[in-house]
């Protein structure tokens, strides 16, 4: 009798020793000595030399930033000694550094996991994530509960309900294989993959040029040798249509949604800028404007350009609106509300909020 229980034990043993083993080993960290070849700034660099109006300020771009391996205290700074309570009934969560490394604790299960990713640059928000692997060798990101906001620290993460459920033993959402690969996807310039198995080693985090410039590695080696310019993905030469399409490929685009979806009641809309805009008459009719010098198109990029940091003066903003409405016979309908020289996205693109902690700017542009 004595002797089978000991089996039973050892047994027992054994089968969590297997279990934490196959858990640190499976956990996918990246080694600080290849931590180098992920930063931005040498993926950048290979562009500086012939285009330094486009590379100048790119680093402070939230595009260049929306990623970053958790290795260093200062990727991570917000986070450490931070204890966040969210959700009803509260459930806390507590972030501390050990080892130079991030680790996050709490949940009902009092459980921990050790950070790998920071996802955001930070201009709205910061989740933390963990990688995991399941048992046929595929990636899993645990995104956790909590999120760091620019406007009011932390908080719930976007999109999460109140009673975290079953959910909150862990210390975040544990996302299946395709979620994560996606996840990854609109984060990064390069993702490595043999299927759902991500090579987080090899990974280039950030959106970086030759994510929205197809074909920019082998354009600079061609340059370099020979001086004659090669034309190669110009977006110029896209249509509004196909050039919101492509920033709409991460940004979302009115095809994700259902028809009973697409109305200016939809709280969750104003999250998916492309979504607003294609759905707004100044982007539908746009055709209908007479074509002269002074015309412009409407796209994202009349108002953002993605090689700078977004500007914060309105009348940059502003000054797009009134280049089609110019208050003349031939331009497109007058607002009967305000002069030419009022702050038109004040009323027509509010900031809203889309779920507590986060405002976002309404881009379907309409009458209020
Ligand atoms: C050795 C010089 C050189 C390097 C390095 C270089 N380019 Fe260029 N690139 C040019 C020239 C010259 C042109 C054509 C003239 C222009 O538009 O500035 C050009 C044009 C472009 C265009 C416009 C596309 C078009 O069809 O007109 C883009 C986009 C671009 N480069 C992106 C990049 C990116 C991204 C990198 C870094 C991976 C890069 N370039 C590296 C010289 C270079
Ligand atoms: C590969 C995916 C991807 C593509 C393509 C993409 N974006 Fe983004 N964009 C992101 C992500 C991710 C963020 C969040 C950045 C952060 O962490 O704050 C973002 C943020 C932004 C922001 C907010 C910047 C800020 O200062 O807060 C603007 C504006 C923006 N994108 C415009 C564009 C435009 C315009 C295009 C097309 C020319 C585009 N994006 C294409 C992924 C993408
Ligand atoms: C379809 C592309 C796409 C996918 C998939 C995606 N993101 Fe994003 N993410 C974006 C874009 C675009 C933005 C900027 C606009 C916004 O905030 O929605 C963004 C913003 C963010 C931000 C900045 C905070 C904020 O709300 O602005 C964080 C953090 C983030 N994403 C984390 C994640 C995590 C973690 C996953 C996977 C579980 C994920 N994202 C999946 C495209 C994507
Ligand atoms: C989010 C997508 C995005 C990223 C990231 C991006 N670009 Fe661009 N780039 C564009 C778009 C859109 C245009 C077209 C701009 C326009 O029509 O005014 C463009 C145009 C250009 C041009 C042609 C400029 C001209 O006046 O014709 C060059 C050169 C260029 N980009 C280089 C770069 C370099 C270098 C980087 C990285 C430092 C980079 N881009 C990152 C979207 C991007
Ligand atoms: C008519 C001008 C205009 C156009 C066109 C436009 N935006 Fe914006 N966008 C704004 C303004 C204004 C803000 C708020 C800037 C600020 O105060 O930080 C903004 C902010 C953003 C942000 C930051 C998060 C937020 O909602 O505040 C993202 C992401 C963004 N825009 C993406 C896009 C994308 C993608 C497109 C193309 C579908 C686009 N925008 C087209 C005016 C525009
Ligand atoms: C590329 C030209 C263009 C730009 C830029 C533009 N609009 Fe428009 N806008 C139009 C056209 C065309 C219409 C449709 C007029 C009609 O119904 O015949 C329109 C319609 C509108 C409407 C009425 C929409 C409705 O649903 O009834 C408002 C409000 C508006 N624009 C405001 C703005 C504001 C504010 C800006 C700047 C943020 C702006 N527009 C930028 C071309 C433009
Ligand atoms: C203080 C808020 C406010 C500001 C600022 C403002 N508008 Fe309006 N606008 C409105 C309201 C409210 C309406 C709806 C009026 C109505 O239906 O009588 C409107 C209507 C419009 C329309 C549709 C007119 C129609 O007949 O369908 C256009 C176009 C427009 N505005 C453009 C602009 C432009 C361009 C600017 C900046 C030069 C601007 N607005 C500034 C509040 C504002």
């Amino acid at each position: 009798m004595k002797s089978r229980w000991l089996l039973a034990s050892i047994g027992m043993l054994i089968l969590l020793l297997l279990i934490a083993v196959s858990r640190t080993s499976f956990r996918k960290g990246v080694s600080i000595e290849r931590a180098e070849h992920l930063n931005s700034p040498s993926q950048i660099a290979r562009c500086r030399e012939c285009h330094a109006a486009q590379t100048d300020s790119f680093l402070q771009v939230a595009h260049a930033q929306t990623l970053r391996l958790a290795d260093r205290s200062s990727e991570f700074a917000r986070f450490t000694g931070q204890t966040a309570r969210i959700g009803q009934p509260a459930v806390e969560f507590r972030y501390w550094e050990r080892g130079g490394r991030l680790w996050c604790g709490g949940g009902r299960a009092k459980s921990s996991a050790a950070v790998d990713w920071i996802f955001g640059s930070g201009h709205h928000g910061q989740t933390a994530v963990t990688v995991r692997t399941n048992n046929r060798g595929e990636t899993l990101a645990l995104e956790h509960h909590v999120t760091w906001y620019v406007a009011h620290g932390f908080d719930r993460t976007i999109g999460r309900p109140l009673d975290l459920g079953r959910d909150c033993d862990e210390v975040g959402e544990l996302n299946d294989p395709e979620t994560t690969r996606r996840c990854f996807g609109c984060h990064t310039t390069v993702l490595p993959a043999d299927g759902l198995r991500l090579d987080l080693e090899k990974v280039v985090p950030g959106v970086l040029c030759a994510r929205c410039h197809s074909g920019a590695d082998q354009h600079a080696q061609r340059m370099k040798s020979d001086s004659t310019a090669a034309e190669f993905d110009n977006w110029r030469k896209l249509s509004p249509i196909e050039s919101v399409a492509r920033c709409g490929e991460c940004h979302r685009l009115p095809t994700s949604f259902g028809p009973k979806e697409l109305t200016p009641q939809n709280q969750t809309l104003p999250r998916f800028a492309p979504v607003g805009l294609m759905m707004s008459k100044c982007f539908q009719l746009q055709h209908t404007q007479p074509q002269s010098a002074e015309t412009i198109r409407l796209d994202c990029v009349t108002c953002h350009d993605p090689h700078r940091p977004t500007k914060a003066d309105p009348n940059h903003y502003n000054r797009s609106c009134r280049q089609c409405h110019r208050g003349d016979a031939t331009s497109p309908v007058h607002c009967r509300r305000q002069p030419l020289e009022s702050n038109c996205i004040s009323c027509h693109m509010p900031k809203v909020s889309v779920n507590a902690p986060v405002m976002f700017t309404d881009h379907w542009i309409r009458s209020p």
